[in-house]
């Protein structure tokens, strides 16, 4: 939440500043705005709304350029979303400039004691009073990071901070306490970025910071501390994806192109993961197999999108291995004092690694000392850093709000995980696990016919998209299909959508049902445990209320057609992979139906991607 840039170097700071807030701009877009250094002054702008705004006001209003520069897109806490708390953020000398992503806990304390000391602040956010604090303690040191390091030792929350001094005009200083920064390396120049999509048009040479750390980059340099001035550990890293996988590449939305992009994620998550003899290998695991073996019980924590991939985990887990498996909300789990201890595995999902409900959990289940592994797509991300092993899902970066790929690659690490598991505890032969792996590879293949079938999907939106409510079912792995069905909707159409587990329809919420609400079914795929002849009955019993039915079912399932307005067909996949190939027409109907209404289909009003507060 929130996109920070900061930028020393050659170029011009506006351009590599505006450029850079673009590409983070999924980060939120309540306001967006620029503070640069120009002779020994700041000069900056700032807006409401989008950063289309901001454009337009520097084009009508242009501000003079430098090399050193700061820039912030904004996900609103503290103040309305207007032009006055649009950061950045000034002292009252107009020498400090301060962007702030996260939300300082103590600052109605401090904002009191610098008013009671003669400041006057001008908007009504947490970030301002960093600036004034930043002015006072200047008076006493001629040391920028020192200022910026004894200011962050009186701040409680989560804060990244990036500053610039009009007296200082080659150095910007970052921050970090819970909320994310990383460096960007550059030759003759450096960058700050709330993630690396910040600076990845110039640089793929990345730093990550850890907690509590402070950073000075000039030019040649990047000098980390921590907030006592102690040299710190940092970690460099290559970025494995260019700027053009953080485009649109001709696609009219980035989630259009997220979801095209489904096949490579999935086959990018599965490639390499068996060794030599054949075995599943999982190599960012730092887990030994003997504490895996140890593990008696998983608890998969996680948010939104990446819950519902938890929700599938579930499943995999306790099918494939036999160890009792729980998933839990990460806003809810360590407020219910749960169980763990040396042998439970807390297995942590996020595609931004930075989720802090997410983070927080972690920080709390090792505390309890049970291990934590996480599943993540964001390598430089605060989530892996934190825990004690990884799987890294290989989605390439996600700009659109709504999750998709992430979603899919997050799935397939599920499997592979519970399949891991499976293979060192010896509850699975070996030709089993290859045979499921086997299946796992093929799905790429069948989510692609998805895509390529998608124009029936495209119609269906636009015939329904006067609808004001919409309901998902589904049973086993359908149900977190469902759940994630009716979340895309909800956050791009904003109209009432809801997942329910079909059987759980007649226990109440089938009262909603009435003549024409439009209600999709994903059907499980025929087997021996009649879950698809149960689903059958379901849609039977809503068809005779009245609803219209959208039926996702497999190739060759014909017992659904008399009941089906609306009929999708679906590859035959083992039912456990069904999600797989179940989502994509879901997320397709999503955006459509979406972009009928004339929504942002990639910023959906009133949300951020990346969500750094809890
Ligand atoms: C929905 C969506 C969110 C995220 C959730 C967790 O489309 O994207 O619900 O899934 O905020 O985010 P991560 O996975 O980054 O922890």
């Amino acid at each position: 939440m929130c996109g920070i840039v900061g930028y020393v170097g050659e170029r011009s700071a506006l351009e590599v500043v505006m450029g850079g807030l673009r590409r983070l701009e999924y980060r939120g877009y309540d306001s967006g705005g620029v503070a640069l250094i120009h002779e020994g002054t700041i000069s900056s702008a700032k807006k409401a709304g989008k950063l289309l705004n901001l454009d337009a006001e520097l084009k009508a209003n242009p501000i003079a350029d430098g090399t050193t520069g700061i820039g912030h897109t904004r996900w609103a806490t503290h103040g309305a979303p207007n032009d006055r708390n649009a950061h950045p953020h000034l002292d009252s000398t107009g020498r400090i400039a301060v962007v702030h992503n996260g939300i300082i806990e103590n600052f109605a304390a401090l904002r009191a004691e610098l008013e009671a000391a003669g400041h006057e602040m001008v908007s009504e956010t947490d970030t301002e009073t960093v600036a004034h604090l930043l002015h006072d303690e200047l008076e006493s040191t001629d040391d920028l990071a020192e200022a910026v390091r004894s200011v962050c030792r009186r701040l409680r929350g989560a804060f990244t901070l990036v500053i610039c001094d009009a007296q200082r005009p080659d150095i910007v200083i970052g921050a970090r306490r819970n909320s994310p920064l990383v460096v960007g390396r550059g030759k003759g120049e450096n960058f700050l970025g709330s993630d690396v999509a910040a600076f990845i048009e110039y640089t793929r040479d990345a730093i990550e910071l850890g907690q509590d750390q402070v950073v000075t980059i000039t030019r040649d340099d990047v000098v980390v501390t921590d907030f006592f001035g102690e040299p710190a550990e940092t970690k460099e890293y290559h970025v494995d994806w260019d700027v053009s996988a953080a485009e649109k590449g001709g696609f009219d939305w980035f989630m259009l192109k997220e979801i095209d992009e489904q096949p490579q994620a999935v086959a990018d998550t599965l490639l390499g993961r068996h060794s030599i003899d054949g075995l599943l290998q999982l190599d960012e695991m730092r887990l030994s197999d003997d504490e895996l073996r140890e593990v008696d019980k998983v608890i998969v924590v996680a948010a939104g999108t990446s819950f519902y991939a938890a929700m599938v985990a579930k499943y995999a887990i306790e099918h494939w291995t036999r160890i009792p498996c729980e998933v839990e909300l990460a806003s809810e789990f360590r407020y219910r004092d749960p169980i763990l201890d040396r042998s439970t595995l807390v297995v942590t999902i996020s595609q931004s690694g930075e989720t802090m409900d997410t983070l927080m959990a972690i920080r709390y289940a090792r505390q309890q000392r049970a291990r934590v592994l996480s599943i993540c797509n964001t390598n430089g991300s605060t989530i892996p850093r934190e825990s004690d092993a990884v799987i890294y899902t290989h989605a390439g970066p996600e700009v659109a709000v709504a999750s998709t790929k992430g979603f899919l690659a997050q799935v397939t690490a599920c499997y592979l995980l519970a399949l891991y598991f499976a293979q060192i505890k010896g509850v699975k032969y070996g030709d089993e696990i290859a045979s499921i792996i086997g299946e796992l590879e093929k799905t790429p293949t069948g989510i692609q016919r998805m895509l390529d079938e998608a124009d029936q999907v495209r119609k269906l939106a636009a015939e329904l998209s006067g609808s004001r409510s919409i309901l998902f079912l589904g049973r086993h792995v359908g149900y977190p299909v469902a759940l994630e069905g009716a979340l895309k909707l909800k956050e791009l159409a904003y109209i009432h959508a809801e997942g329910f587990a079909a059987g759980e329809l007649k226990h109440g919420p089938i009262a909603v049902i009435e003549e024409g609400l439009p209600v999709f079914v994903i059907v499980p795929p025929r087997g021996r445990d009649q879950l698809q002849e149960k689903t059958v009955s379901n849609i039977q019993e809503i068809r005779a209320r009245g609803a219209r039915t959208i039926v996702l079912a497999e190739d060759g399932d014909d017992d659904v057609v008399p009941y089906s307005d609306h009929l999708i067909r679906l590859p035959r996949v083992p039912t456990l992979l069904q999600p797989l190939v179940a989502t994509v027409p879901l997320q397709i109907f999503a955006s459509e139906f979406a972009s009928q209404l004339g929504h942002d289909v990639d910023q959906p009003r009133n949300l951020a991607k990346s969500v750094t507060v809890e």
